[in-house]
């Protein structure tokens, strides 16, 4: 095993977790993974805020989350409209 530090400064982990029976991040997540990746490219973003996708984060019944580290903050409930404030957040420091 070898260790590095990260190539980003900070990673958005999305929830894209799907299930047949009760709340999931799916297909919300998806979507707003997407949205976060365009828009921290426009921004200038892209090098240094990576956005993944994350199976689940044990938090279902408050999704769709995501998960800005090593900030260590929690987004929950995440709505199409709140990438725009996640990004500002994640920017932050960089
Ligand atoms: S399905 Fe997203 S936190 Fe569990």
């Amino acid at each position: 095993m070898e260790t590095s530090l990260p190539a980003y400064k900070k990673y958005l982990f999305v929830c894209e977790n799907s299930r047949e029976e009760g709340r999931c991040c799916a297909p919300d997540g998806n979507r707003l993974r997407e949205l976060l990746k365009q828009s921290a490219k426009e921004k200038g973003l892209a090098g240094r805020v990576r956005v993944s996708r994350a199976g689940c984060l044990d938090s279902c019944a408050e999704g769709p989350n995501v998960l800005l580290m090593p900030d260590n903050v929690w987004f929950k409930r995440v709505r199409e409209n709140d990438v725009e404030a996640i990004l500002r957040r994640a920017a932050e420091g960089l």
